[in-house]
């Protein structure tokens, strides 16, 4: 092995592998109240922790990724000194973030679903597989890691699957665009992308600035760690249609906005590469659906400056116009849907709560998960556009705007209530495997 080969053995699966699809899942997040039975914890999920090695074996097809925010490393006892050596956003957590996050008014902590936010959330364990059976077998397994140990307590669980029609609630499909992990074997989704080095999203190996990222100290702690952050968030569906109804004058125009905001059809196919009208056998080709770039398309004629794909993502748009290097805001995601799909054409709330969970895996909280939330989600300097923030999920309040290059004269969208409400989560760290019988072993 070379010093720069991805440890596959070590790493755990659930940054590296892609989710199934369909797939259902389950997300637990667990408080420590004594280390010893925190730590007992820990010995008993290593064995059922997957490594990222690639398996043929179809039970491996479910998986678990164990991780831990600051308050759970401190709850097991971590050394102080070894604490420290985390990033400062880990340490601070994410309910301490809200204010540069854009999570103000209903979408603040103060808001949010108990226990999300508070300083009782210590472990999330993420369970998923591609179906039923397989989920059930592998959390019966994570059950009784945890049965009969006093002092270690479940406060919170939320189920996930992939809905009948394989889209997030507001009706797009997601997850599709993904950059590739320099030598993790999966290969990439968009060949114009060069692939991304591996230190992007593993701790302990070389970054794209050529340098090894900031580690968590021991060493044995930080090698083939990920920082993991999850958000559940909660789509107003009802609100979104009743926005486009309003905004469109047929329902092909309503297709369209809704396109124009995201970047892409909702059968995802890009629109630069479709920009007329959605074409459902390229939004499934998993060979050309991501295979594009910006620079034909640099003034947003096909896709806006300010679609939010398009945003989170500007590919080769800014290489030209500023210094930003977009590599350096990359990011693995692996979010799932939650709750039942609000029925095609109703446009009234039902009260049911339905969303995503929205899961970013990276070795840079600030400038990657952050970077792309606060400068280019929620704000629109980046595009020329300072008064405009994502027209989807940014943290809108009834004056957002989003502007449609088009000719002869552009198009405005005025008053975009906020489509996205923020109801909780946390910066996690998913340890590698050695880490983790470290975790398990610590004393005092
Ligand atoms: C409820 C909230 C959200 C929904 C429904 C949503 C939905 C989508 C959809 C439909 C796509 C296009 C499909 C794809 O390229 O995979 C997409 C792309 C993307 N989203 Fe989101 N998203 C949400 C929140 C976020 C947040 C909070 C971030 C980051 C902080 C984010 C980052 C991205 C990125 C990086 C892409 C890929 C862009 C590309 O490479 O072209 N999304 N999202």
């Amino acid at each position: 092995m070379t010093t720069f080969d991805l440890d596959l053995d070590d790493i755990q699966s659930g940054a590296l592998h892609e989710r199934p699809s369909p797939y259902v899942g389950t997300y637990v997040l667990l408080r420590i109240d004594d280390r010893r039975a925190g730590r007992e914890l820990v010995r008993r999920l290593h064995p059922i922790v997957d490594s990222a090695r690639p398996s043929s074996d179809p039970a491996r097809d479910a998986w678990i990724t164990l991780a831990f925010t600051y308050q759970g490393l401190k709850a097991l006892g971590v050394p102080q000194g070894s604490l420290d050596s985390f990033s400062p956003e880990f340490r601070q957590g994410m309910a301490a973030r809200a204010t540069e996050l854009g999570d103000v008014g209903e979408s603040s902590p103060v808001n949010w679903e108990k226990p999300l936010g508070s300083p009782d959330v210590h472990v999330a364990l993420a369970a998923l597989s591609p179906d039923a059976a397989r989920l059930g077998a592998v959390l019966e397994r994570a059950r009784r890691a945890q049965g009969e140990l006093p002092g270690v307590e479940v406060i919170w669980r939320q189920d996930c699957y992939q809905l009948p029609t394989g889209r997030t609630s507001f009706g797009f499909k997601d997850g599709i665009s993904q950059p590739e992990v320099e030598g993790s074997g999966v290969p990439a989704s968009n060949p114009g992308e060069k692939p991304i080095k591996a230190g992007e999203f593993i701790l302990s190996y070389p970054d794209e600035t050529g340098s090894l990222p900031a580690m968590p100290t021991p060493e044995v702690l930080g090698r083939n760690g990920t920082y993991i952050v999850f958000r559940k968030l909660h789509t107003r569906v009802a609100a979104y249609r009743r926005y486009l109804r309003a905004k469109a004058s047929s329902q092909e125009e309503e297709v369209l906005l809704g396109a124009k905001m995201v970047g892409r059809w909702q059968s995802g196919a890009p629109l630069g590469l479709s920009p007329e009208r959605d074409d459902p056998e390229l939004g499934a080709d998993r060979h050309r659906n991501n295979n594009f770039l910006y620079r034909d398309d640099l003034r947003g004629f096909k896709c806006p400056a300010g679609a939010h794909a398009r945003r989170a993502n500007p590919r080769d748009a800014l290489d030209h116009e500023m210094s930003v290097d977009v590599r350096l805001h990359r990011m693995i995601r692996r979010s799932t849907s939650y709750g039942p799909a609000l029925p095609e054409g109703v446009l009234e709330d039902d009260g049911a709560d339905r969303g995503i969970i929205f899961v970013f895996a990276g070795a840079h909280l600030k400038r990657q998960f952050e970077f792309v939330k606060t400068q280019w989600l929620n704000d629109g300097i980046f595009i020329g556009a300072p008064a405009e923030k994502d027209p989807f999920v940014g943290a809108s309040d009834g004056s957002g705007m989003f502007t449609i290059p088009q000719r002869p004269i552009r198009r405005r969208m005025q008053n975009l209530p906020r489509f996205v409400v923020t109801r909780g989560g946390e910066y996690c760290f998913a340890p590698g495997l050695r880490a983790l019988r470290w975790l398990g072993a610590l004393e005092t």
